[in-house]
């Protein structure tokens, strides 16, 4: 009855290497785990049935100091295993020169660093034939509003991504932008903060085209926010160019857990969304092995991710085939909602003189929460 949980290329699976690769330092305590080699992460993640790896350019760099044998090993084992690289992106946060942000610092010789830094990966990234370049300014904000002017700081913010547009175009690489949302941590308050905030701003830019999103669940469920709205939104500005999938329990720090294990009626919801709303993008894991895990453990949750994706969207084709769903969902109008308010042809004026029984209408339930008890049962496995 559950034959097909074995993921495959096909799934279209990828994971960070700095995600496996976390060796749990925490504000609180020391590494619990031994560094990776990125060489074994390709391989692992192959023989899981992922369809790609992405990195930070520091990732590389694990086990391995010189960068050129580093890329040669990485290449090599790329080549060994069939493993893609969908996505790349640049680490502008552990270094001591980002504390006070890369492209938004306030010293202008930072932020020309910075933008240095991403064109140097942005060579990489292309000639692994990535399409898709995260921007995640985790550093890019301030602890005291007296210390960042905002207005000046999206000045430089548009300024680098303007920039970094037109060396892909000059390049000539296929390379799409996609920026990655987050509302604090590890600043006190992170630029473009959610989703809604980064799709205003992606409208000021030189090349709105080349600009797209990458939402990380936790991260707008960190700001109380409804993730599976946040997506649909993407979906329907054309804006959604790569997604971070992981768990969260609410507003607290970000907890980057496995894919399901946070709000997991959410989990069920936004695969149902990725599976029928023409998102046809990797389904990338940035997930931490948790702080108490061992090496093994580490692929056994790298493999949870995947089969919890694979199990929900099971869910999902048996919730939308089950009759009485589809009974309850047309009880419900729900489809309704896809009819324009005025017919073809008719004007203003048509709606003027219309007959409305106001009380009747008032009077009519939706029967939502019949709807919500049926995800729930499916979700359950007593149904279906
Ligand atoms: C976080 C972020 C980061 C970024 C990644 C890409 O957990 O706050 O998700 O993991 O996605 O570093 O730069
Ligand atoms: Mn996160
Ligand atoms: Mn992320």
């Amino acid at each position: 009855m559950w034959t097909n949980l074995a993921p495959t290329p096909e799934d279209r699976f990828t994971f960070g290497l700095w995600t496996v690769g976390w060796q749990a330092r925490d504000p609180f305590g020391d590494a619990t785990r031994a560094p990776l080699d990125p060489v074994e992460t390709v391989h692992k993640l192959a023989e899981l049935g992922a369809y790609g790896v992405t990195f930070h350019d520091d990732d590389l760099l694990a086990v391995e100091p010189d960068r050129e044998r580093a890329i040669a090993a990485f290449r090599k084992a790329l080549g060994e295993t069939g493993l893609k690289v969908p996505m790349a992106t640049t680490n502008l946060f552990t270094h001591p020169v980002f504390k006070d942000g890369a492209f938004t610092s306030n010293d202008r010789a930072v932020r020309r660093y910075a933008i240095r830094k991403v064109m140097r990966n942005l060579d990489l990234a292309a000639s692994l034939g990535a399409t898709t370049y995260v921007c995640w300014g985790g550093r890019e904000g301030a602890e005291s509003d007296a210390a960042k002017d905002v207005r000046a700081a999206l000045d430089r913010y548009k300024e680098a991504l303007d920039l970094l547009c037109s060396y892909v175009i000059e390049q000539g690489y296929g390379i799409r932008f996609a920026i990655e949302p987050k509302p604090n941590e590890p600043r006190g308050d992170i630029l473009l903060p959610t989703i809604g905030h980064a799709l205003a701003f992606i409208n000021e830019l030189e090349h709105p085209e080349m600009v797209g999103l990458n939402p990380e669940v936790g991260h707008e469920q960190m700001a109380g926010l409804n993730f599976v709205h946040g997506i649909a939104q993407a979906l329907w500005h054309g804006k959604l160019f790569h997604i971070d999938l992981n768990g969260q329990h609410g507003p607290k720090y970000d907890q980057d857990l496995v894919f399901g294990h946070g709000d997991l009626k959410s989990a069920f919801f936004l695969v149902d969304l990725l599976e029928n709303g023409g998102y046809d993008g990797p389904r990338h894991f940035d997930y931490k092995p948790l702080r108490t895990e061992d090496a093994q453990d580490v692929w056994d949750s790298a493999a949870a991710n995947m089969r919890t994706y694979l199990i929900l969207k099971e869910k999902s084709k048996r919730f939308r085939a089950d009759p009485e769903v589809q009974e309850a969902l047309a009880a419900s109008r729900v489809t309704e909602l896809a009819e324009p308010t005025l017919a073809p042809g008719e004007t203003l004026a048509d709606l003027a003189g219309e007959e409305f029984d106001r009380d009747a209408h008032a009077e009519r339930g939706y029967h939502f929460t019949r709807l919500n008890q049926l995800a729930l049962e499916h979700l359950l496995g007593v149904r279906g």
